[in-house]
């Protein structure tokens, strides 16, 4: 046990390394893609491998934006807000953090922020889920936003992303109560709009989710690429990179159809209101909890 824990800090410390590295690269004139091959390169250099592909999701984009292979993104005045994580045998971690690069949105940035270590202050053995959610509703709210309430924080297991439980971003009357030991990632997101997302199209973030083989060569080995990945999210431009593209295409519409592999399309803000998020994964302990995606 105490060894996992070990692992668990390792995963997050490099996760939350490699989320200040990105974040200073998070700059007018940078490229999106460029930032998250940078951060994915930059978790291997340090000794992990991405527990899914870097991601920059920009103003009315909640979260789950991948760039496509070829992605024009270039950063001007958005809130871009970087999600990464890392894993070490399939443990992972997962931070988050929001750069506003309009200059006019400072206060939507705090709100998600504050709404963490409000969050983070309270988690303790015995405490519920809804007073939680009850603290980062409040936080968002009287700085003047609202919590983006069908996207929450979750459980965060080995090879498990998003497990139980939910963790909610408002007041949902869920009285379960943490224990010592649990890992869970808590993720406010503060938003200008209505306060729900919805999914957009054209999915860049896949995972797969049962083996099924298929039929034609290349295929089995885009199949074999996708299975040293060990059911964790990867990005179709990573497949791109060993194989065509019209290959991967089809490859990736087979193995849907087949429902082998699920698709995570970007989450888009309703009302198309700005977005920021914060996210850190945290340790429940005996006295309290300790953020295991903390640096600095
Ligand atoms: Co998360």
């Amino acid at each position: 046990m105490a060894e996992e824990t070990e692992k668990w800090r390792k995963a997050c410390s490099i996760s939350g390394a490699a989320l200040d590295f990105g974040v200073a690269l998070i700059k007018k004139g940078a490229a999106v893609i460029e930032v998250c091959d940078a951060v994915d390169s930059k978790i291997v250099e340090l000794g992990a491998k991405p527990a899914f592909p870097a991601q920059i999701s920009l103003d009315y984009v909640a979260a789950h934006y991948c760039c496509p292979n070829e992605d024009s993104t270039i950063l001007d005045r958005q809130v871009a807000k970087l999600d990464v994580g890392a894993h070490i045998d399939g443990i992972p971690g997962d931070t988050a953090a929001t750069v506003d690069l309009s200059g006019n949105n400072a206060e939507l940035v705090k709100a998600s922020r504050n709404a963490l270590n409000a969050a983070i202050k309270i988690v303790k053995p015995g405490v519920k889920l809804s007073e939680i959610g009850a603290a980062i509703h409040s936080e968002i709210t009287a700085a003047g936003f609202s919590p983006i309430r069908n996207l929450s924080g979750h459980g965060i297991a080995q090879f498990e992303l998003h497990t139980k439980p939910t963790i909610p971003n408002f007041n949902n009357n869920d009285h379960t109560e943490l224990a010592s030991g649990q890992i869970i990632a808590i993720e406010p997101f503060a938003t200008t709009g209505e306060g729900i997302i919805v999914e957009g199209t054209n999915a860049e973030v896949f995972m797969q989710i049962s083996h099924k083989p298929l039929r034609d060569m290349t295929a089995r080995k885009i199949l074999e690429q996708i299975e040293t990945y060990q059911n964790m999210p990867f990005a179709k431009r990573w497949l791109m990179k060993k194989f065509p593209a019209i290959k991967v295409e089809l490859a990736l519409r087979q193995l849907q159809q087949l429902n082998s592999i699920q698709g995570f399309p970007p989450l888009v803000e309703k009302a198309r209101g700005l977005v920021s998020q914060a996210e850190h994964t945290i340790l429940v302990t005996d006295s309290g909890c300790e953020v295991l995606t903390k640096t600095g």
